[in-house]
């Protein structure tokens, strides 16, 4: 049954207050379109992993290399649910925050999860050296990111809606999103 204008009108001012948040492997391109995005709407951009270097006074690789992954994912876990008390931003996440249930669980409740893909040629291009990469360290990078993917892929793939990034550049998938969240806005009603 269609929806009365109304009910579209509310369920679109929701949208237009919620925080949009991006999801994906690492290189996938999500601090660089989150940025765009967020001026683009007009919104604040949080970039989670910033948020924690700035929390702790180092560089997620330095965290990773002297006090370990585990003690890392506490503090993202916490960066996150502290960020998503606030409404209205779009949030870049790091690549590994949807292997925890709960951040996935508040990640799908309190933003818009959208998920960005690439194919490997292309992550392998877009990271580069990948020196502040701690998980892409050393040799073997395909197999490592292979790994790391089909680990990951089902939690990857509870995002709202997903774009393959491979062959766009910035401004065509912030065009893209900027696009989904129009077709949310005008989506048909009953007058
Ligand atoms: C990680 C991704 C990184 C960073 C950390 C762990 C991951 O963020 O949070 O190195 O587990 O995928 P980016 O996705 O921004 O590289």
């Amino acid at each position: 049954m269609q929806r009365s204008c109304r009910d579209v009108t509310n369920a679109w001012s929701e949208t237009l207050q919620k925080n949009i948040a991006l999801i994906g492997f690492m290189a996938v391109g999500k601090s660089a379109i989150g940025r765009t995005l967020a001026k683009k709407l007009r919104r604040r951009f949080v970039d989670l992993d910033r948020v924690i270097e700035r929390a702790e006074g180092s560089k997620v690789r330095e965290i990773f290399e002297h006090k370990g992954e585990a003690y890392f994912r506490q503090l993202e876990k916490q960066a996150l649910a502290d960020v998503l008390e606030e409404n209205n931003q779009v949030i870049a996440t790091g690549g590994g925050v949807i292997l925890d249930d709960q951040n996935l669980q508040i990640l799908r409740e309190k933003a818009l999860l959208i998920g960005l893909s690439a194919e490997m040629d292309v992550l392998l291009a877009r990271a580069g050296d990948a020196t502040k990469r701690p998980l892409l360290q050393g040799s073997n990078r395909r197999e490592k990111i292979e790994i790391l993917l089909r680990q990951r892929a089902a939690r990857y793939a509870q995002a709202h809606v997903t774009i393959d990034t491979s062959n766009l550049t910035v401004d065509q998938v912030v065009k893209k999103i900027m696009g989904m969240l129009e077709v949310r806005k005008t989506v048909g009603c009953k007058p």
